[in-house]
């Protein structure tokens, strides 16, 4: 069987985005296998006709607010694969392709344990350490090892360690210094055999007290974080959206306190000695969007940091809700929300 690729032209992105905006990718080609990702590099076309690439993993984190005039290059390499193990620890490669979720149900059922407060999360395994996703007091830098990434321009592969991948909250090299230059092709993540759980936020300890768990495992701590992500957070498939829109800002101490004087109820995370991160859901609540519907668009009513679209609505729609929602933030609390999805 030859390991060829086809370019499409003219492809609604729509099924490709969990937003389910409407948009046209003008050339349009879904990569299988590392092999078809080089000789895509190295063909002539490659350099010449594609000015544009975008990459794209689950599509569960962009908003697209045009079509796409360039190559949308949809990673689809599959594979997992124990690559080492000891006494404690598995070392499990994952093909960026993977979906998100069905890799952390594979480790549950392997019993490789620390992955499973992640559990639900949209997209894939590939586009994960681009923003170390994060949920229920886990970050994927809490159980990754190592990735390979090609190097857009030439093709060549490159290891990146954990260090390397310098993760913050939301944040990756892949964001910053290497912003469009890699392609993730693989993730090796070292999981634990060991019965050492996070149930460190409250509404999993909660939930899990209200399940009547008795004996904690991973199978639990997941069947928790379900619970808790169905009961707040919109289904993609019935609802467009791109999970949180926007990251929990963190503000100084000395600002807080003001706001504390105002507003008794703020609630917030310890970041450090000077600052403090305030929940964005609670900010956007306050200025009474939760809930409100604008056109085709709206604030979801469960949680105020997920924007949804109700229909056909315009990814320029989404952005400019978002923008009025920003703005709104500020006038009350002088707050800057930053985006955590990505515009196109
Ligand atoms: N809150 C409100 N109103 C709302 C939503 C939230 O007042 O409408 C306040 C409440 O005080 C609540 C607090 O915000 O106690 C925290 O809410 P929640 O537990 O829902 O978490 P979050 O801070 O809003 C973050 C992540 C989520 C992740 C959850 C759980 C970001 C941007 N979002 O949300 O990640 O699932 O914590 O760990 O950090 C995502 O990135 O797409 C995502 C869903």
């Amino acid at each position: 069987m030859t390991d060829t690729y086809t370019v499409q032209h003219n492809i609604s992105l729509k099924p490709y985005n969990t937003f389910g905006i409407e948009a046209k990718a003008h050339f349009f080609v879904e990569i299988n296998s590392l092999s078809q990702l080089t000789d895509l590099i190295k063909s002539p076309d490659y350099q010449t006709l594609y000015s544009e690439k975008l990459i794209l993993g689950g599509g569960s984190n962009i908003l697209l607010t045009k079509d796409f005039e360039g190559l949308v290059i949809k990673i689809n390499i599959k594979g997992i694969e124990k690559v080492k193990e000891d006494d404690s620890k598995a070392w499990i490669k994952v093909g960026a392709g993977e979906n998100w979720h069905s890799f952390v149900m594979y480790c549950i059922d392997n019993e490789w344990n620390g992955v499973e407060n992640l559990s639900l999360i949209p997209g894939t395994v590939g586009a994960a350490p681009m923003q170390n996703i994060g949920a229920y007091g886990v970050e994927i830098k809490d159980i990754f090892d190592s990735l390979e990434a090609i190097d857009r321009a030439t093709g060549k592969m490159f290891l990146f360690t954990k260090q390397e991948c310098k993760f913050g909250y939301r944040e990756s090299v892949f964001k910053h210094e290497f912003k469009n230059q890699y392609i993730i092709v693989n993730v090796t993540f070292c999981l634990s055999k060991n019965k050492q759980f996070n149930i460190s936020y409250g509404a999993v300890s909660q939930t899990l007290a209200e399940m009547n768990v008795q004996t904690l495992s991973a199978k639990a701590i997941s069947e928790a974080v379900i619970k808790i992500r169905q009961s707040k957070l919109p289904n993609p498939a019935q609802i467009g959206n791109a999970g949180s829109f926007f990251k929990n800002p963190e503000i100084s101490k000395a600002q807080f306190i003001v706001l504390k004087e105002q507003y008794n109820m703020i609630p917030s995370y310890p970041v450090d000695e000077q600052n403090v991160k305030v929940p964005a859901g609670w900010l956007i609540e306050q200025c009474g969007w939760k809930g409100k519907k604008v056109g085709n668009t709206g604030v979801h009513k469960d949680q105020a940091l997920v924007l949804v679209n109700y229909g056909d609505a315009k990814g320029s729609e989404i952005k400019a809700l978002a923008e009025e929602i920003q703005a709104s933030v500020w006038e009350k609390f002088k707050i800057d929300l930053k985006m955590e999805v990505n515009l196109v």
